[in-house]
């Protein structure tokens, strides 16, 4: 089994690489640092006996997607499992050389852009949201909220929220698709944040790494409900705004234009 996990070079991503090695996949392992990848890559060949590829990307740059989705092309005829896990937070309104705010690119565009670069060779998209996706009000007009008010948290909401709404729309286009927010997990992850400071230091407001980890990677092992969002282990309801079927398509044609696609 062929599984292309990005994001993990660190946290999520890295915990979930050794747990799917230990089940046997064969890891393609995609981050941005090829520093930290390097290291990713050393522990599931001492964990599983074989030395994962390894491939970096700035997922800030079309292009950069662009040359990722070339070279996995090269190498795979075929990708059992594409993890589009590589994610960020930040309070800082931040616009990308593509003219995307960042988040936005990073979270959603560009996993966006590589999934439907690889499609005809994918067998099934696993995608890391978030119940973040709640609190979001995306606006398939104005992504990177030009015309509303902005701050990070909630962009970062609208992101996640695109990640469910992506997993609608594949699953609306018979891609099995599943997304899953893997709990509250002391990473790296948005450590400028008031938030996840109380995540680091108060007992029980987080888990450790390793759970996240388990559990997308249980996810990424098995079929699942195509277009369900998972919380942790289990399948749940989300909002309208999550998996409302028309605004899944108008994010999809949103996200077209937005790639240049
Ligand atoms: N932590 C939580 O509590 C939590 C909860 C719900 C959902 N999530 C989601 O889980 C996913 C993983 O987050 P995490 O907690 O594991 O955070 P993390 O420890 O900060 O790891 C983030 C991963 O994404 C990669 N990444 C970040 N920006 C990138 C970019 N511009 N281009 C390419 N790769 C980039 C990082 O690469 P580098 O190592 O090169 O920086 C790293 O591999 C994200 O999608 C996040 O939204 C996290």
């Amino acid at each position: 089994m062929i599984t292309v996990l990005t994001g993990s070079s660190a946290g999520i991503g890295a915990a979930a690489a050794l747990d799917l090695a230990n089940r046997g996949h064969q890891l393609v392992l995609v981050g941005r640092s090829s520093e930290r990848l390097d290291g990713v890559a050393s522990a599931v060949e001492r964990a599983s006996g074989s030395l994962p590829e390894t491939f970096s990307a700035d997922f800030a740059s079309f292009d950069d997607v662009r040359r990722l989705a070339e070279r996995l092309r090269d190498r795979h005829e075929r990708i059992d499992v594409l993890v589009n896990n590589a994610g960020m937070m930040t309070l800082k309104r931040e616009i990308t050389a593509d003219g995307h705010e960042a988040m936005m690119q990073v979270n959603h565009l560009s996993p966006f852009l590589l999934t439907n670069l690889l499609l005809d060779r994918v067998g099934r998209v696993v995608t890391t949201s978030s119940r973040a996706g709640r609190t979001g009000a995306l606006d398939p007009g104005d992504l990177s909220r030009e015309r509303r008010r902005w701050s990070g948290w909630l962009q970062y909401g609208d992101t996640k929220q695109a990640n469910a709404l992506f997993t609608v729309a594949l699953a609306a286009r018979g891609v099995a698709a599943t997304c899953i927010h893997p709990g509250v997990l002391r990473t790296g992850f948005a450590a400028e944040t008031f938030f996840m400071t109380l995540v680091h230091r108060v007992p029980g407001m987080g888990e450790p790494v390793e759970a996240g980890g388990a559990r997308l990677a249980a996810l990424a092992d098995q079929e699942g409900e195509s277009g369900r969002f998972y919380h942790k282990d289990r399948i749940v309801n989300v909002p309208a705004r999550m998996s409302d079927p028309v605004l899944a398509a108008q994010l999809w044609e949103a996200s077209l234009t937005a790639v240049g696609l």
